[in-house]
């Protein structure tokens, strides 16, 4: 007989995982299908920062709030998490040092200065507080509230605190087909059949598949991040340095992680030599000295895009048993939180924002394939 559960995950990357969290804790029978090892796709490439404000283009718009509202869930995780699973998820203080070069960039940062977690510093204070950074600098805003954590640690904080709350999690199960009758949804996999009452894709930049296999003509394309991690031999860095794409974070081991290239529709999640080049001579302007530190590793992932930038949150437009949460593009570490809670909200028949939920709709036009 096939097993049933209330709720069915694919993808066990940090997306995946937070809905298996969620809707787990919520006392949902759940399973999460993951195809290889949890967390060791892109979840695994990411910095770890929880870039609302550095990362978004307006200060009023959607990713803005909706970053803002998961990294304050961060603060709540993290001790259940470390509560539940014994894992501590590295969250840092300090945030990030978004630097200028020029009166042009000074200007774009400065939009933010109305905000009370933007601070605008001159050089030379940018300096006192970085020795680091480079002399040529104009100033850069600090943002202490954009922290960051270590990706991993949180995908198998979720991951433990899930199975405690009685989630079946299966690696190397990859899911072949998804097959929809009235009763149920039956999920076909390499290691057996599941049936449940709701499906969750989370299948990162791989959920285009799914897509197309329900019935919907929208997309994924992944866009290529390289990134070399040092071993930093100077003082510990106190904010990430972030420029242009480009940033410097320091983790608790002594290693700086420094990223990363943005190469569209390239499915090779493996680094090359030019792209790590490209990372190492944009990183050393920012910071002449890691030129000199010794090389820890060199990795690749791909982001899930969509068209808009912005992720898939949601009900498929015509069978509510289906929810996809995935195309989390650079920020899918610091949604993580927020789209376990949405979709949790969802099958719960719980309110959610109308806001996000239009903002992040499956049927959306503006993120037709391009
Ligand atoms: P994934 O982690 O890729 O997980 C999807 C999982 O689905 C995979 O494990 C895969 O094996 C599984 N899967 C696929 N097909 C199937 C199937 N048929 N059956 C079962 N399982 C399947 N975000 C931030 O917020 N902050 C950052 O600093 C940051 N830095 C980044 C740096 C780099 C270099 C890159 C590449 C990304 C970065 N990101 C960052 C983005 C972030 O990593 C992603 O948005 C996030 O990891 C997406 O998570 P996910 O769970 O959707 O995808
Ligand atoms: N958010 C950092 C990156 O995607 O490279």
């Amino acid at each position: 007989m096939k097993k049933h559960y209330d709720v069915a995950i694919i993808g066990g990357g940090i997306i995946g995982m937070s809905i298996a969290y969620h809707v787990a804790k919520a006392g949902k029978q759940t399973l999460l299908l993951e195809a290889n090892e949890i967390g060791k796709q892109t979840t695994s490439a990411a910095a770890g920062m929880l870039g609302a404000h550095a990362e978004g283009e307006g200060h009023e718009d959607i990713f803005f709030q909706v970053g803002r509202a998961s990294q304050a869930l961060y603060e709540k995780l993290k001790v259940d998490l470390q509560h539940e699973s014994g894992i501590d998820i590295r969250k840092s203080v300090g945030g990030i040092m978004k630097v200028a070069f020029t009166e042009e960039e000074k200007r774009a940062l400065c939009r933010m200065q109305h905000l009370s977690t933007f601070q605008w510093l001159e050089a030379s204070c940018v300096k006192k507080r970085m020795p680091q950074i480079a002399n040529d600098i104009m100033g850069a805003g600090l943002i202490e509230e954009d922290v960051h954590v270590e990706p991993y640690a949180v995908c198998r904080a979720l991951w433990q605190a899930a199975v405690r709350y009685g989630a079946d999690v299966k690696e190397f199960t990859p899911v072949i087909e998804v097959i929809r009758d009235k009763e149920a949804i039956t999920v076909r996999t390499a290691n057996g059949t599941f049936t449940c009452d709701d499906l969750t894709i989370a299948s990162g930049v791989w959920s285009g598949r799914f897509f197309e296999e329900l019935g919907l003509s929208y997309s994924l394309y992944p866009v290529k991040g390289e990134c070399v991690s040092v071993w930093n031999s100077g003082p510990a860095l106190a904010h990430t340095i972030y420029h242009d794409h480009c940033y410097i974070v320091q983790r608790d081991s002594g290693k700086l992680v420094i990223g990363a290239t943005m190469k569209q529709n390239d499915w090779q999640a493996v680094p090359t030599l030019g792209g790590i080049e490209a990372v190492i001579q944009k990183a050393s302007q920012l910071m002449p000295s890691i030129k000199e530190m010794q090389i820890d590793q060199c990795w690749a992932g791909l982001r899930p895009a969509t068209s808009d930038r912005h992720p898939y949150i949601g009900r498929h437009p015509e069978d509510e048993r289906i929810l996809f949460a995935t195309g989390h593009y650079r920020n899918g570490i610091l949604l993580a939180p927020i789209t376990g809670e949405i979709i949790r909200d969802l099958i719960l028949g719980k309110p959610v924002q109308e806001e996000w939920l239009h903002a992040f709709r499956i049927g959306r036009k503006e993120a037709l394939f391009i």
